[in-house]
């Protein structure tokens, strides 16, 4: 241990939406949905998962929350072998938010911020990516915002984009859980030209339509070729909401991350909230799949507080503010 490390903090961390439509593997949101992790330097390694979302996650030293900490330390060359770890979660596990790039960001920011905060944020981005491989998601719930992100098996470059303020977000969470592993099992291993063409240049003008806030725009952009199409076959109803949503008031439709959550973009002042709401969940319904419906917006990434001694627990914080 060096003197530079502090006893305990707290990391809230947001969830993410990945691909955003075309920018598969590039394109990320992140989206105001949390995680929280307290952890502290101790003398035997504990791990205390609030709530039942988690239950069957490791809690010895097998946790990846642990195991990512390790690696920070490792990396730093400092040692703190036994930690102190709660986590409590409201992001659904494998429903296409991002929750495992959450647990690693928030890890990772975590054992940064008890070792005096060593790494950069680009430097903890280039860990999180080559954990992750996907740096759409472990770059939103980092630096929060629209992140624009490759990962070529090296290294990871990123430029976040302000959310524009009139953008809401429309998920429905179908109860349902879909690996990613899964989900990118079913993709073919080779693409025809045209289809590449077809999302860089939809993705492009996505990019574009971010951030000149043409919002208008959106619904031509938010088109993809290279995985809904094959990732339609996992998820009944979702090719009917990507090609009618659009009737219903959502500025544009796609398929969240690996899925099975569906996303739509909403202006904010629109008036068919509800309208767009009866659709998604009856579209869904028609197809035996019960969804739960949230309304989230774009946020700013994660957060790292030092925590002082006497400060309240997270057990006691999630009671208080989060479930209040
Ligand atoms: N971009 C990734 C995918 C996200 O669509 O497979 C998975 O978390």
């Amino acid at each position: 241990m060096s003197d530079r490390t502090v006893q305990k903090v707290r990391v809230k961390v947001p969830a993410s939406t990945a691909n955003l439509g075309p920018g598969f593997d590039s394109l990320g949101m992140a989206l105001n949905l949390y995680a929280w992790i307290d952890m502290a330097v101790a003398d035997r390694t504990t791990v205390e998962l609030i709530g039942d979302q988690m239950n069957g996650i490791p809690t010895d030293k097998s946790n990846l929350i642990y195991k990512v900490a390790q690696m920070v330390f490792a990396e730093a060359g400092v040692s703190i072998p036994e930690l102190s770890i709660s986590m409590y979660s409201e992001i659904p596990l494998t429903r296409g938010l991002g929750s495992s790039a959450s647990a690693i960001v928030g890890a990772l920011a975590a054992a940064n911020a008890l070792i005096g905060s060593r790494f950069s944020t680009y430097e903890l981005f280039q860990m999180a990516s080559r954990l992750e491989k996907h740096p759409d998601n472990v770059g939103a719930s980092l630096y929060g915002g629209i992140v624009v992100a490759f990962w070529d098996d090296e290294r990871a470059e990123s430029i976040r984009l302000e959310p524009d303020g009139r953008l809401d977000v429309l998920v429905a969470i179908p109860e349902f859980q879909l690996s990613t592993e899964k989900a990118r099992a079913v993709m073919p291993t080779q693409v025809a030209m045209k289809d590449a063409v077809y999302n860089l240049s939809h993705s492009s003008l996505l990019v574009a339509a971010l951030a000149t806030g043409k919002l208008g725009m959106i619904r031509h952009a938010m088109k993809d070729r290279l995985h809904q199409p094959y990732r339609a076959s996992l998820i009944p109803g979702m090719q009917t909401l990507l090609d009618e949503s659009g009737n219903y008031g959502a500025l544009g439709v796609a398929l969240s991350g690996a899925g099975p959550t569906m996303l739509a973009l909403v202006d904010a002042e629109s008036d068919r909230k509800t309208e767009l709401e009866s659709f998604l969940r009856g579209t869904l319904a028609k197809e035996g799949i019960s969804a739960k419906l949230l309304w989230l917006k774009p946020c700013d990434g994660v957060t790292a507080t030092l925590l002082a001694e006497g400060d309240e627990g997270l057990r006691r914080l999630v009671e208080k503010e989060v479930l209040a």
